[in-house]
C-alpha cells in the first residue's frame, strides 16, 4: 500500500525507509535505519527526482503509481547515479515507454556501466550547467555539484517553489519515523549525531567541493531543501547550512576533548581514565572517552569532526600501532581530518614504538597541533607516567583556552 507525504501541494515525497539494513554501503552501522527519498512533481508534465534503493523498490513503485494516479511519468531527473538512488530506473523505463531520463554528461556513462544497454539516446536529455526544463508552472534548473558525493552529482532547483533537490548533500542516516520535515523533529537532540556521522564519513573527504557547492548555491533563494536521505528542511535552513559550512571547512564544532584508546589488558585504558579525570579537575567538562576496539570507526570519525581536541592512546603491537588505532588513523587521513589539537599516549612493555608511528601519521594531516609531552606507559601506569599524564592534562586544558 502506498505511503507518501506531501512536501507542497504539487510535490510529493514518494520514497521509503529501510530499517532492516544493518550496514549502509556494507560499511556503516545504521541502527536507526535509513530513508531513500524520492520526489514527484505533478504539473503539465510529471517529473520524478531520483528513484530509490532496490530494498524498497516495491514500496517506492506503489508510491509513484498512486501519486501519478494514472498519468504517465514524463521525466526522471537523475541527480545522483549511486545505486541507492537508481535501482528502479529500468522498471520505470519499462512502465513508461515515453519516459525521458534527465542527467548531465557524466550521468549517462555511469548508467551504462551499472546497467549496460539500458539507455538509448532517444530516451535521454543531457543538461548543462544552469539549464532549465519547464514542467508547466514549475521550472527545474540544474547545477553540477561534483564529488558531493560522486563526480556526476548535480542538484536541481525548482524555481517557482524555491525548492532545492540536493542529492546526498544535507542528508542523514536514520529512517523517517512518520515525520518528513526537520521542523517535526528535535534536530539537536535526536538527529544531529546521525547527520554528523553521515556527513563526516560519506562526504567528509570532499570539503573543498562542498564549499564550492555552498558558494554556488548561495546565489539562489532556497526555501526548502529536499535531500536524498533524511528529513526535508523548510525552516531554519541556516542551522543546517551552518553545520555544513563548519564541517566542510574541517573546523571543530565544539571546544571538546574526545579520547580514543585501544587497550589489551586495561592499562592503557587506565591511563586515559587518569587523563580524563585530570582534565575534569582542570575544569574541562566536555569530554568523551571511547574504546576504539568496540566503537565503530565511523562513530570515532564523527566525534573527531565535532571536537577541537583528540587524544590517541594505544599499545605497541607487532612493533607498530595497535590495529584498531591504525584503522582510525587511516580513516582520518582518507577523510582529510585537519585543524585539530592532538595528545598522544603510547604503551609498550619492552620496545614502545606506537607513539612515534602515530605521531608520524598525524603529522601527515593538515594543520594538526601535537601537544607535549607524549606520555609513554611501560606496561602499567607508574608514578612517573602518572605525573606525565597530569602534565598533559594541564597542556590540553591550557590550549582549550587559547
Ligand atoms: Fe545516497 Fe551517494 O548515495
Amino acid at each position: 500500500m502506498y505511503c507518501t507525504r506531501k512536501v507542497t501541494p504539487t510535490v510529493t515525497w514518494v520514497g521509503g525507509n529501510d530499517r532492516r539494513l544493518a550496514l549502509f554501503e556494507n560499511l556503516f552501522p545504521i541502527p536507526r535505519g535509513v530513508s531513500y527519498n524520492s520526489y514527484l512533481i505533478l504539473d503539465d508534465k510529471t517529473a520524478l527526482l531520483d528513484t530509490a534503493d532496490a530494498a524498497i523498490t516495491r514500496q517506492f513503485l506503489e508510491n509513484v503509481l498512486h501519486t501519478l494516479d494514472g498519468r504517465p511519468l514524463d521525466y526522471l531527473i537523475i541527480n545522483h547515479m549511486e545505486p541507492d538512488h537508481c535501482a528502479a530506473i529500468a522498471e520505470l523505463m519499462l512502465r513508461f515507454p515515453s519516459l525521458k531520463l534527465v542527467g548531465n554528461a557524466k550521468t549517462f556513462p555511469l548508467i551504462g556501466q551499472f546497467y549496460p544497454d539500458l539507455v538509448t539516446e532517444d530516451r535521454t536529455i543531457t543538461v548543462k550547467e544552469g539549464e532549465t526544463l519547464s514542467l508547466g508552472a514549475h521550472t527545474l534548473q540544474f547545477f553540477s555539484a561534483p564529488m558531493v558525493h560522486w563526480p556526476e552529482v548535480m542538484v536541481t532547483y525548482e524555481q517557482s517553489e524555491k525548492i532545492l533537490f540536493s542529492a546526498d548533500a544535507f542528508g542523514s542516516f536514520g529512517a523517517l519515523d512518520g515525520i518528513l520535515f526537520a521542523d517535526e523533529i528535535n534536530f539537536e537532540r535526536d538527529w544531529l549525531p546521525d547527520y554528523r556521522r553521515y556527513y563526516s564519513n560519506i562526504v567528509g573527504k570532499y570539503g573543498v567541493q562542498v564549499q564550492n557547492a555552498l558558494k554556488k548555491l548561495s546565489g539562489l533563494d532556497i526555501q526548502v531543501i529536499c535531500p536524498l536521505h533524511g528529513p526535508v528542511w523548510r525552516r531554519d535552513l541556516d542551522v543546517l547550512l551552518g553545520k555544513y559550512d563548519t564541517w566542510s571547512r574541517y573546523a571543530p564544532e565544539e571546544k571538546a576533548v574526545a579520547l580514543f584508546y585501544g587497550s589489551m589488558y586495561g592499562d592503557t585504558e587506565n591511563a586515559v581514565n587518569i587523563l580524563a579525570s585530570a582534565l575534569a579537575e582542570a575544569g574541562v567538562h566536555n569530554i568523551a572517552v571511547y574504546d576504539i576496539s568496540s566503537t565503530h570507526v565511523s562513530q570515532a570519525i564523527s566525534e573527531i569532526f565535532r571536537c577541537s581536541h583528540i587524544v590517541l592512546a594505544a599499545p605497541t603491537y607487532n612493533n607498530g600501532i595497535y590495529p584498531a588505532m591504525l584503522n582510525l588513523l587511516h580513516d582520518m587521513k582518507a577523510l582529510c581530518v585537519q585543524n585539530r589539537t592532538v595528545a598522544l599516549i603510547e604503551n609498550g612493555s619492552w620496545a614502545p614504538t606506537c607513539g612515534k608511528n602515530v605521531r608520524a601519521m598525524v603529522d601527515e594531516l593538515k594543520n594538526m597541533t601535537i601537544l607535549e609531552p607524549m606520555v609513554t606507559v611501560r606496561s602499567s601506569v607508574n608514578a612517573t607516567s602518572r605525573e606525565a599524564l597530569e602534565q598533559l592534562a594541564q597542556q590540553i586544558a591550557q590550549s582549550m583556552q587559547d
